[in-house]
């Protein structure tokens, strides 16, 4: 197939035949499809759309272009995935929680991406932790620890790899169908056999409008279950951060507090319940969500999410006693100086994308992917929508390499908190897409 044909159909709108959907895939992969062919067809993909059916097709071609896993054990193998926000350590503590309910999970996350952050450079702040590991090693340590966070492989996905690239550059990042294709065809190659997707809406999320993340979370549902995956999406709150930091090295403290005493995080703990509870009604380990999510709760509560949390990050390198020492094992910022609060009021609105840029002034994020990133540095103590403020009082804590870097993040900040006289906390979970 000429690749000038199907970009050629895409661009007149005409039905994309399974077949060179696949070969541009495969071209992908293997270097065969330039780059200005790929370019023409994401611009295409862009404008036009690739319908269900053009979608499910691409996501299917783009799994297939590399290793998919096959498992052999005696639970489901399962996943969950988001759309990406702040504050967001659900990962963390929701793939050691399904492990110790039974099911195994291969998760394949990302590293941050724009404003928001990535649970690969989160468990990266860990010393001595690896998340390099290759398809044979990932099914290795699920099969021995129940859960594994690894980055995706040169294996898994390939022409997602490329393509991503490509569109990262050419300015076709968002399209809903590229980007199911892009998180599926990589959490399909995982061989899940069911998924939860988070599809975060707010300030702090890609889809800033709830029309835009249902839309996105149709697309995500309908391909996987196309594709042969059971999949549930949730539309959550991203308005403010999920826990209140933001910050790789910030954010495991926060997972650990939580699995230690889940009520120190409420709305943590609330979204890992929720989102455990759908994907474990899914696999049939649960009846019904509301019971797997008393299951995960059951799983941090008992100390048995603990456990193997300490299980998996041990097997992926790093130190033994984490579960117990980690505020001696983890980097802390040489600086930490209060945002004040500059007059009395509630805590009506929070500025998700100026929080996730102001971690990134600090280092703690990529402006370009060669970017090295300081895993101490971020947000904490970030005050909640409805919270009344006095002045002077922290609207958060800056945590920074020096007191230059801490200052430029308190004006970067500085209308990133809005006060009212009185505002209503976000509905967590608005919407179960099924
Ligand atoms: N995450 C991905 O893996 N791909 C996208 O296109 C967007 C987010």
């Amino acid at each position: 197939m000429d690749i000038r044909r199907l970009n050629a159909a895409l661009r007149e709108g005409a039905p994309l035949p399974k077949r060179a959907l696949a070969e541009l895939a495969r071209g992908l992969a293997d270097g065969s499809v330039s780059d200005a062919q790929a370019g023409a067809f994401a611009m295409a993909a862009c404008l036009r759309g690739l319908g269900e059916a053009g979608r499910v097709a691409l996501t299917q071609a783009m799994r297939d272009s590399g290793t998919v896993l096959r498992w052999d054990l005696p639970g489901p193998v399962l996943d969950k995935h988001s759309t990406g926000g702040l504050g967001d350590a659900v990962s963390l503590i929701l793939a050691p929680a399904l492990a110790a309910c039974g099911a195994y999970v291969p998760m394949i996350a990302g590293r941050g991406l724009g404003h928001t952050g990535g649970t690969i450079d989160k468990l990266e702040s860990i010393p001595g932790l690896r998340t390099d590991f290759g398809a044979e090693a990932l099914q290795d340590l699920v099969r021995a620890q129940g859960a594994a966070i690894v980055a995706a492989s040169a294996e898994i996905a390939p022409a997602d790899r490329r393509l991503y690239a490509i569109r990262d550059v050419s300015g076709t990042v968002e399209s809903i169908d590229l980007i199911t294709a892009s998180i599926l065809s990589k959490k399909l190659a995982a061989g899940i056999s069911a998924l939860v997707m988070d599809v975060k809406c707010g300030t702090g999320a890609f889809m800033a409008t709830p029309s835009d993340a249902r839309q996105l979370a149709h697309a995500l549902v309908d391909t996987a279950r196309g594709a042969g995956c059971p999949t549930v999406a949730l539309i959550t709150d991203m308005n403010q951060p999920l826990a209140p930091a933001a910050g790789n090295a910030l954010e495991v403290a926060v997972a650990m507090q939580t699995l230690a005493r889940p009520s120190s995080h409420p709305a943590l703990v609330a979204l890992t319940e929720a989102l455990g509870g759908e994907v474990l009604a899914l696999a049939g380990l649960a009846r019904r969500p509301g019971d797997g999510a008393a299951m995960i709760l059951q799983a941090m509560e008992s100390g048995r999410a603990t456990e193997r949390f300490a299980a998996m990050i041990n097997a992926q390198g790093g130190p033994r006693d984490f579960a117990e020492n980690w505020r001696t094992h983890l980097p802390a910022a040489p600086v930490i100086r209060p945002l004040p609060c500059p007059q009395a009021g509630v805590l009506a609105a929070v500025d998700g994308r100026a929080l996730g840029h102001a971690v990134i002034g600090l280092g703690g994020g990529r402006r370009v992917e060669s970017d090295h990133i300081n895993p101490a540095v971020g947000l904490s103590e970030i005050a909640r929508i409805g919270a009344r403020l006095e002045p002077g009082e922290p609207l958060c804590l800056i945590h920074a390499a020096d007191e230059a870097a801490a200052m430029a993040a308190q004006a970067a900040l500085a209308g990133a908190f809005t006060l009212a006289d009185a505002a209503l906390p976000p509905l967590l979970v608005q919407e179960r897409i099924a």
